[in-house]
C-alpha cells in the first residue's frame, strides 16, 4: 500500500508547471478513435486515468505509444469489442466510449463507469441523448448495450441538467450522425471547447462550443491530426491553493487565467496576494486571510473540483464561512479527515460550515477521492508534525508527479510503500 508522508509547516518557494488537463485528455482519447488515421495528442498528463484508458484502447486493438507527454493513437485497426466488465469499469470517463463506439460502429457494450464516489452520478441525460439520435439503449445490471437499427440521425436535444459528460457524449455520438444535431443547455467548460477543437481539426463540423447551444453537422469521416491539450485548470487551482496556504513566493506556469477566473476572484476576496501574468500566476505570501463563502456552479462558476482543494486555505482565514456544492452536495468526505487534524468544520445538510482560523496538526488520514486527496495534501503541508495519507492511488489518478512537484518547491513530502494492507 502506498502512503504519502508529509512533514508540514515548511514555507515553500519556486515554480510549478501545470500539465495538460486530465478532464480534457480523458475525453480526447475516446474522441481520437473516431479518426481513420493516427491522432497525436501533445501535453498528455502522465496519470493513472490515462494509463487505464490506454489499456482499454489496447483491448479495442487500437495501437498507442506514450512518451514525453506525447500520445500517438492509431485507430485504423480498431475492432468493435464488447466491454461489459474489466478495465472499462475502473474510471468514470470510460463512459465516453459509449458515444464514441456508437459513432464509429453504431453499437457498443460498455460496463458502467467507476470513478470517484461523489454521491449519485446518474447518466440519464447521456441515455436520453443517445435515444434522441436513434440509438436503442439497454441497461442490464449496469452494463449498457447500444445499437442503432436505423442508424444515427441528428436531432434537437435539450439537456435537463448542465452536464459535462452528457454534452461530450452527445457530441461524440452525433459527430457522424446524419444531419444536424442541436444541443441546448450544453455545458460550457473549457474541456468541451478543447474536444470540439480536436474534432473540428479531424474534419467535424461543430459550432458553438463554449456557449450553451452547440450545433453539429454530421460528417461521413474523420481523419487523424495533431493537437495540444489545454492546461489543467483544476491542477492549477490546486497548486495556487498550496501557494496561498504555504508559499513565500510561488510561480505557477502554464495557466489560462480566464479558465480559473471565479477561483481567483474568491482568493482576491480572501485577500490573497497574486500577480496575473500572460500564462502564469505569481502567488506572494498571504497573511491575514479573510473568510469567504462560496457556491459551486457549472462553468464559468466556481468549479466543484476546486471546492475541496480550497478548503484548507479557508481554515487559515478568520471568521465563519460556508461552502455549498450545488453540483455534488455529497462531496464532503474530506471534512472528517480535516477535523481529525484540528479543523473546525461542520457538515450541515448540504452546507459545509467552516470556522477559522484553526491550527492543524499532522494525523493519519485517508484520501477517499481525487480532490479530497489534494485537499489533504495541502492540509498536511500546513500542519505541524507528520501527516500520513492513505488512499494515494486516488490522488495519482489525476495529479502527475505531485510528490516531485511539491519537493521542488521545498516541501517535505515522500511516497512510501507500506506492507500493511489498506
Ligand atoms: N447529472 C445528471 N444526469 C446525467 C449527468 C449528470 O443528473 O446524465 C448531474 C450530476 O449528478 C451532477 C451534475 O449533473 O450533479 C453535473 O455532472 P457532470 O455530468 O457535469 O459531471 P461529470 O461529467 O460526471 C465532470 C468531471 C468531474 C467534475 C464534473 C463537474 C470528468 C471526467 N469529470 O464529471 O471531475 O467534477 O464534471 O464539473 O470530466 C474530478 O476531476 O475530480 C472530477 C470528478
Amino acid at each position: 500500500m502506498k502512503k504519502l508522508i508529509i512533514r508540514g509547516g515548511k514555507a515553500l518557494n519556486g515554480e510549478i508547471n501545470i500539465n495538460g488537463a486530465k478532464n480534457s485528455t480523458v475525453a480526447l482519447i475516446p474522441a481520437a478513435i473516431l479518426a481513420d488515421s493516427e491522432v497525436v495528442l501533445e501535453g498528455v498528463p502522465d496519470i493513472q486515468d490515462v494509463h487505464s484508458l490506454l489499456e482499454i484502447l489496447d483491448e479495442f486493438h487500437v495501437k498507442t505509444s506514450f512518451e514525453n507527454n506525447i500520445l500517438k493513437i492509431d485507430p485504423s485497426q480498431m475492432q468493435s469489442i464488447p466491454m461489459p466488465t474489466g478495465k472499462i469499469q475502473s474510471l468514470r470517463a470510460s463512459y465516453y466510449f459509449m458515444g464514441a463506439t456508437l459513432s464509429k460502429f453504431g453499437e457498443g457494450v460498455i460496463g458502467l463507469p467507476g470513478g470517484c464516489f461523489l454521491g449519485p452520478r446518474p447518466i440519464d441525460q447521456h441515455v436520453k441523448a443517445f435515444r434522441a439520435l436513434g440509438a436503442v439503449v439497454e441497461d442490464e445490471y449496469g452494463v449498457i448495450t447500444l445499437s442503432t437499427p436505423e442508424g444515427l440521425n441528428g436531432n434537437r436535444i435539450y439537456m435537463d441538467v448542465v452536464s459535462v459528460g452528457a454534452t461530450i457524449n452527445t457530441i461524440l455520438a452525433s459527430v457522424r450522425a446524419k444531419g444536424k444535431t442541436i444541443i441546448e443547455n450544453a455545458a460550457r467548460e473549457p474541456e468541451i471547447i478543447d474536444l470540439v477543437t480536436l474534432l473540428n481539426k479531424m474534419g467535424a463540423k461543430i459550432r458553438g462550443a463554449g456557449t450553451s447551444v452547440i450545433r453539429i453537422e454530421g460528417v461521413d469521416r474523420l481523419e487523424g491530426t495533431t493537437h495540444t491539450i489545454i492546461p489543467d485548470r483544476i491542477e492549477a487551482g490546486t497548486y495556487i491553493s498550496v501557494a496561498v496556504a504555504m508559499g513565500n513566493e510561488i510561480k505557477i506556469n502554464n495557466v489560462i487565467f480566464e479558465h480559473i477566473e471565479s477561483f481567483i476572484a474568491k482568493l482576491n476576496e480572501m485577500g490573497a496576494k497574486m500577480e496575473i501574468g500572460e500564462d502564469s500566476i505569481l502567488v506572494h505570501r498571504s497573511d491575514d486571510l479573510k473568510m469567504v463563502s462560496l457556491k459551486t456552479q457549472p462553468y464559468p462558476g466556481f468549479a466543484t473540483d476546486l471546492q475541496q482543494p480550497l478548503t484548507p486555505v479557508l481554515i487559515k482565514a478568520s471568521g465563519k464561512g460556508t461552502i455549498t456544492d450545488t453540483i455534488y452536495p455529497q462531496r464532503v468526505k474530506h471534512i472528517p479527515e480535516l477535523n481529525r487534524m484540528g479543523a473546525n468544520i461542520k457538515v450541515d445538510g448540504d452546507i459545509i460550515r467552516v470556522e477559522g482560523p484553526a491550527d492543524l496538526t499532522g494525523a493519519p488520514v485517508r484520501a477517499s477521492d481525487l480532490r479530497a486527496g489534494a485537499c489533504l495534501v495541502i492540509a498536511g503541508l500546513m500542519a505541524d508534525g507528520v501527516t500520513e495519507i492513505t488512499g494515494v492511488d486516488n490522488i495519482l489518478r489525476g495529479y502527475s508527479n505531485i510528490v516531485e512537484k511539491l519537493q521542488e518547491v521545498g516541501a517535505d513530502i515522500q511516497m512510501i510503500e507500506d506492507d500493511e494492507q489498506e
